[in-house]
């Protein structure tokens, strides 16, 4: 696409897919809640990059926005999984070592390294990035965005479903340009998600085995992290046969539904719930051994409750463990990934079922919805 610069401001005209209102109703190709169209994009602050968008993959936490169970200030640009060439470098994030023609991958919670929550080693959230996703805004409050004069919201510092975005630096990870665009994307939120669910907040150990339950593109991402440790048995859980035949193909001990495996009498020292919904956060929580720990990182409504027994926490010794952004420090662990990926131990291409262009976008929506997808990947 082509990118007009206006010699002034610096501000380019790009093509993004902004939301503009939230609950728009099923199906989305006709209600088409995201808007495909003209934006102004500011040039970057000092601490700021200008990213030419190369891959956007399309997570269930987009979703989320779209269908209102997770609300967020609109209008807003949406994607937070995305992966761009570096086109032009605020002087304090060119300080920071990046430089024009780097390949980023962006992080969806923003990490200042300083604050109480950046002090735990990945384990809370930083606490002025959660503020500024929680507005909307980069991090440090700006807004880059305009569409016919009215800003637009950042989602989750990145807004990655357009040609270009600018990301402040601590948004951007740079990974080798030998890693494909679409892989790179994914690494951003899916691999991150579900691979530090297990290495992170799961600390998996050898001879454990794992059972992952949701298999999308989060749920899958921890899969193939836990067959890359070759510590024990992994197993899938999900109420789709698609799904459940892709983790066997990827190496899945077993694949089995939500009741399959209940009847089973299965069970693991680390459970993993990744389908961001109350039911599967039971189904994980009922899966997992005595002493062992159920690590959630999905992200149902607000409204949303689980039954579990405190008698059992009690008597079989159990732990619960939350865990955003894969309870991770970006900038350590996207280039392991990336490492273990050049390494062919981490097939991430798999997570990806389809390229799509920005057009289809309210299409992908209903496609996950309806669990037709891993991910989806935009290529621009
Ligand atoms: N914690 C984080 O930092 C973080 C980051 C990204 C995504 N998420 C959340 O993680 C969740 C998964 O994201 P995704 O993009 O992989 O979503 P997805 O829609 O691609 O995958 C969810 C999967 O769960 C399955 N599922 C639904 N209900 C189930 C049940 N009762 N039992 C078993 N399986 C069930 C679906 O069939 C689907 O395969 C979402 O809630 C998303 O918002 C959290
Ligand atoms: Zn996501
Ligand atoms: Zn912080």
């Amino acid at each position: 696409m082509t990118v007009t610069s206006d010699a002034d401001s610096g501000a380019r005209r790009i093509t993004g897919a902004v939301l503009g209102e939230l609950g728009r109703p099923r199906p989305f190709r006709s209600s088409a809640p995201l808007v495909i169209g003209e934006l102004e994009l500011d040039a970057p602050g000092p601490d700021e990059l200008l990213v030419r968008i190369e891959a956007a993959g399309v997570c269930h936490s987009d979703l989320s926005v779209v269908d209102g169970n997770r609300p967020r200030p609109v209008p807003m640009l949406l994607g937070h999984e995305a992966a761009g060439i570096v086109e032009r470098v605020g002087t304090a994030a060119s300080a920071a070592g990046f430089a024009a023609g780097d390949r980023i991958v962006t992080a969806f919670l923003p990490r200042c390294g300083a604050c109480d929550g950046c002090r735990t080693d990945g384990v809370m959230p930083c606490t002025p990035g959660s503020a500024a996703n929680a507005a909307g805004t980069l991090f440090g409050g700006a807004i880059r965005l305009r569409r016919d004069g009215v800003p637009v919201h950042h989602h989750l510092g990145v807004s990655g479903f357009a040609t270009h975005a600018v990301v402040d630096r601590r948004s951007a990870v740079v990974v080798g340009r030998d890693i494909p665009a679409d892989v790179a994307a994914v690494l951003g939120c899916a691999v991150l998600t579900g691979g530090g669910a297990v290495v992170n907040a799961g600390a998996a150990r050898p001879g454990q085995d794992i059972i992952v339950v949701g298999l999308g593109g989060v749920g899958m991402a921890a899969l193939i992290t836990a067959i890359s440790l070759e510590h024990g048995r992994v197993i899938g859980v999900d109420g789709v046969p698609a799904k459940l035949d892709r983790a066997r193909e990827l190496g899945a001990s077993r694949a089995l539904t939500p009741e399959a495996a209940a009847a089973s009498g299965l069970r693991a020292p680390l459970v993993i719930e990744a389908a961001g919904h109350p039911r599967a956060f039971e189904t994980a929580f009922a899966l997992t051994a005595p002493g062992g720990r159920t690590v959630t990182v999905g992200l149902p409504s607000a409204a949303a409750l689980a039954r579990v027994s405190p008698l059992t926490i009690t008597a079989e010794a159990r732990t619960i463990v939350g865990s955003y952004l894969g309870s991770a420090v970006p900038s350590r662990d996207i280039p392991r990934y990336a490492e273990l990926w050049r390494a062919g131990r981490l097939p991430v291409e798999a997570l990806i079922s389809s390229h799509i262009s920005l057009d289809e976008v309210n299409h992908a929506m209903d496609t996950l919805a309806d669990g037709g997808a891993i991910r989806q990947v935009i290529r621009f």
